[in-house]
């Protein structure tokens, strides 16, 4: 079942669980995506990604992006198989505030 969330989300649900399906411009993004305990690895996380893609394709989005922890080893394998892959977060800037690369920075000129 697709039921139209709020701010132009989409909630996907089947008997097994659920995900949403938000949109930045053309980017799709997938969260909170769960298939319940007992149900597991049966195929029905895969149906639920393969919605995703397929509402996405019929939207003209450009990606589908996603967040998963790196130590999320069955979700991470389950968005592989769609053919998901590590980003490079771009245009983003950051200092280290550990107090090592402070040290090995060069002195300050004033
Ligand atoms: C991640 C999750 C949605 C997978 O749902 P699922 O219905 O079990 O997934 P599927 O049965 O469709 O599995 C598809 C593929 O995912 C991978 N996979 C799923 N569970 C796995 C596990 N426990 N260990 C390793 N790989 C796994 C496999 O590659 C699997 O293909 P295969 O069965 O042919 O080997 C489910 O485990 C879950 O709800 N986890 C808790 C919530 C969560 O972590 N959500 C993701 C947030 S980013």
């Amino acid at each position: 079942m697709i039921t139209i969330k709020g701010m132009g989300g989409i909630e996907i649900t089947s008997d097994y669980g659920h995900v949403y399906l938000t949109f930045i411009d053309t980017i799709a993004v997938i969260s909170d995506m769960y298939i319940n305990e007992a149900s597991r690895r049966k195929g029905h996380g895969s149906l639920l990604v393969i919605e995703c893609l397929s509402i996405a394709r019929q939207l003209r989005c450009s990606r589908v992006m996603l967040h998963v922890d790196l130590d999320n080893i069955p979700a991470k394998k389950l968005y592989e198989q769609y053919g998901f892959k590590k980003t490079v977060v771009e245009d983003h800037m950051e200092v280290i505030l550990n107090g090592k690369d402070q040290e090995e920075a060069p002195p300050s000129s004033v």
